[in-house]
C-alpha cells in the first residue's frame, strides 16, 4: 500500500461571504487572534505526517504565496531588534514543502481537486478545505489516513449536523456501520434539503482520495450551481470502488462564515496567551451588560 504523503488545498474560492473584506485578501489569509486560517489547515497536515502540499489558488490569492515565502526585510529587522520570538514566528510559516496550482475559473470543488491531477499523479492523498478548523487529539486528517492504512479505501469525514442544516452540506446515505464510527455508503447527495436528506451525517472539509477519484471528476458532469461538485464524483466513484465515510467526533470551527468565524476567534482568544484574561473579564462584563439590557423590556410591559 502506498503511503499517503500529499495534500490538496482548495483555495481559489471567491469569498463573498466576507466582502468587502475578501476583496483584494484571500479569504483563507482571515486570521483567527494572529493566525491566518490557512495556516492551520497546512500545520494539521504537518502533524498528520503530510510531506507536500498543494495549494490551489485562484484570483487575489498572491497573499497566500507571500505568507508561506520568507520575508527577508522583516526577519532582518526583528533579528536586530532581537525580537526573538516574533522572528521565530514568522520564520515558522516558511520551508514547508508547499506548491501553488492556478483554477483559472471557480468552476466549484471539484474542478480544484482535477487541477491538481498531474501534481498527485498515481498516489492515494488527502483533500483538506480551509472552510474546516478542526481540533482533536488524533489530527482529523491523521485519522482518516489511518482508516486507509486499514481498509485501503477512500475515506471521508463525516459529523451529525442539526437535521435543519443539511443544505449546507454533502450528506451520506449510510448503510451499514462496518466498524465503530466507519460506514458503508448507498449514496452521497449535495446540500439536500432537510426534507430530501438521507441522514444527518454531513461530509466536513477532510477526504482521503484513492487517485480514481480522478477518472470519476472527469467522467461526472456540473452539478448543482452549474459546478463540478466533488460530493457527485464521490458518488460515481463508490459506484465502481468502496467509499468509506468516518465519523468525526473532535471540535469543529466553520470559519467559512461570519458567525462562525467570530465564534472561533472568540474561542481561540481564550486560549491565546496574550489575551485569555483581558477577554474572559470583557465577556463576563458583556454578558451582564446584555443580560441587564434583555431585562428591561419585560419590566416595561
Ligand atoms: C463543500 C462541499 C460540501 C461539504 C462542505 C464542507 O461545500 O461541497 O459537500 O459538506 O464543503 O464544509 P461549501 O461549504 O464549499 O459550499
Amino acid at each position: 500500500m502506498r503511503k499517503v504523503r500529499k495534500a490538496v488545498i482548495p483555495a481559489a474560492g471567491l469569498g463573498t461571504r466576507f466582502l468587502p473584506a475578501t476583496k483584494a485578501l484571500a479569504k483563507e489569509m482571515l486570521p483567527i487572534v494572529d493566525k491566518p486560517t490557512i495556516q492551520f489547515i497546512v500545520e494539521e497536515a504537518r502533524k498528520s505526517g503530510i510531506e507536500d502540499i498543494v495549494i490551489v489558488d485562484g484570483k487575489s490569492k498572491r497573499s497566500i504565496e507571500d505568507h508561506f515565502d520568507s520575508n527577508p526585510e522583516l526577519e532582518a529587522n526583528l533579528a536586530a531588534k532581537h525580537k526573538d520570538e516574533m522572528l521565530r514566528q514568522v520564520q515558522e510559516t516558511t520551508g514547508m514543502n508547499l506548491y501553488f496550482i492556478r483554477q483559472p475559473y471557480p468552476r466549484g470543488l471539484g474542478d480544484a481537486v482535477l487541477t491538481a491531477k498531474a501534481f498527485i499523479g498515481d498516489e492515494p492523498f488527502v483533500v483538506m478545505l480551509g472552510d474546516d478548523m478542526t481540533s482533536s487529539e488524533v489530527p482529523l486528517t491523521k485519522q482518516l489516513i489511518d482508516r486507509y492504512e486499514e481498509t485501503g479505501a477512500s475515506t471521508l469525514a463525516v459529523m451529525r449536523v442539526p437535521h435543519e442544516e443539511t443544505a449546507k452540506y454533502g450528506v451520506i446515505n449510510p448503510s451499514e456501520e462496518t466498524e465503530p464510527g466507519l460506514y458503508n455508503v448507498t449514496n452521497f447527495v449535495e446540500k439536500p434539503e432537510p426534507a430530501d436528506a438521507p441522514s444527518d451525517l454531513a461530509i466536513i472539509g477532510r477526504y482521503l482520495f484513492t487517485p480514481e477519484i480522478f477518472e470519476a471528476l472527469e467522467n461526472t458532469p456540473v452539478g448543482l450551481g452549474n459546478e463540478l461538485q466533488l460530493t457527485d464524483a464521490i458518488d460515481n466513484l463508490n459506484k465502481n470502488q468502496r467509499v468509506f465515510a468516518h465519523e468525526y467526533k473532535g471540535k469543529r470551527y466553520d470559519v467559512g462564515n461570519k458567525f462562525g468565524w467570530i465564534q472561533t476567534n472568540i474561542e481561540y482568544g481564550l486560549k491565546h496567551p496574550e489575551t485569555k484574561d483581558p477577554l474572559r473579564q470583557y465577556i463576563k462584563d458583556l454578558g451582564q451588560k446584555l443580560a441587564k439590557e434583555d431585562e428591561k423590556p419585560s419590566k416595561s410591559k
